[in-house]
């Protein structure tokens, strides 16, 4: 069984789906830092794309929750540098990818199989789990994702300015939503969940 929340960044789904695993004692999966992961190593073995895409299929990507959406790649823990900003840039243009999309979407269906998952991302109810159980779309005010991102960069020890976060948020959202490859869409049978006006415990 899967249950889905899509959405743009900033807008809670990952502390909420990660909250919702806690409570209800199953599993978390991160799909933003999948494809965070695969942009860490692009960025890091500086091949060509068509190489790149070929090695993908040798690197050992795992990934536990336990917590905290932990990731390993070939054996390094990367859970914190996938947040780096470096990766925030870049990780719209390698996630619209064909090959990427191919890559992590096998990835998460095979992880799914044997137990009971709350996911997040983009497409999970549209393209990837589209017969999920239950699915959510949540959304907030661009100023307040922003916000609340902004904070919580800072909390992980990571400075940016408030200006330079909308800025990749407002980016990184067009490219989502605009891009061929399965983009960031409410499914039809999802439920909207505006979550601006309200605290995370609301
Ligand atoms: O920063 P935020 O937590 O909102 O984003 P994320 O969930 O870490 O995802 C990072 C990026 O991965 C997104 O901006 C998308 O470009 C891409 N992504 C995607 O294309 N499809 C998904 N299912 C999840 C993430």
């Amino acid at each position: 069984m899967i249950v889905v929340i899509d959405g743009p960044a900033g807008s809670g789904k990952s502390s909420t789906a990660r909250a919702v695993a806690h409570e209800l004692n199953i599993q978390y999966l991160d799909s933003g830092a999948l494809y965070r992961a695969v942009t860490y190593l692009f960025l890091e073995s500086e091949q060509s794309l068509p190489k790149f895409f070929e090695s993908l299929y040798s690197v050992q990507l795992t990934f536990k929750f336990d917590n905290e959406f932990q990731v390993t790649l070939n054996g390094e823990r990367i859970t914190e540098a996938i947040r780096d900003p470096m990766v925030s840039e870049h990780v719209s243009r390698i996630a619209a990818m064909t090959k990427v999309r191919e890559y992590i979407n096998a990835l998460m269906k095979k992880t799914v199989q044997n137990d009971l998952y709350i996911a997040d991302g983009r497409d999970l109810g549209t393209a990837v789990f589209p017969k999920a159980e239950c699915k959510f779309f949540m959304i907030a005010d661009l100023e307040i994702r922003a916000k609340r991102r902004h904070q919580e960069l800072n909390t992980n020890g990571i400075k940016v300015s408030y200006s330079e976060v909308i800025a990749e948020i407002k980016r990184r959202d067009k490219i989502d939503s605009t891009r061929d490859n399965d983009p960031l869409k409410q499914a039809d049978d999802a439920i909207l969940i505006d979550s601006s006006a309200f605290n995370f415990d609301e």
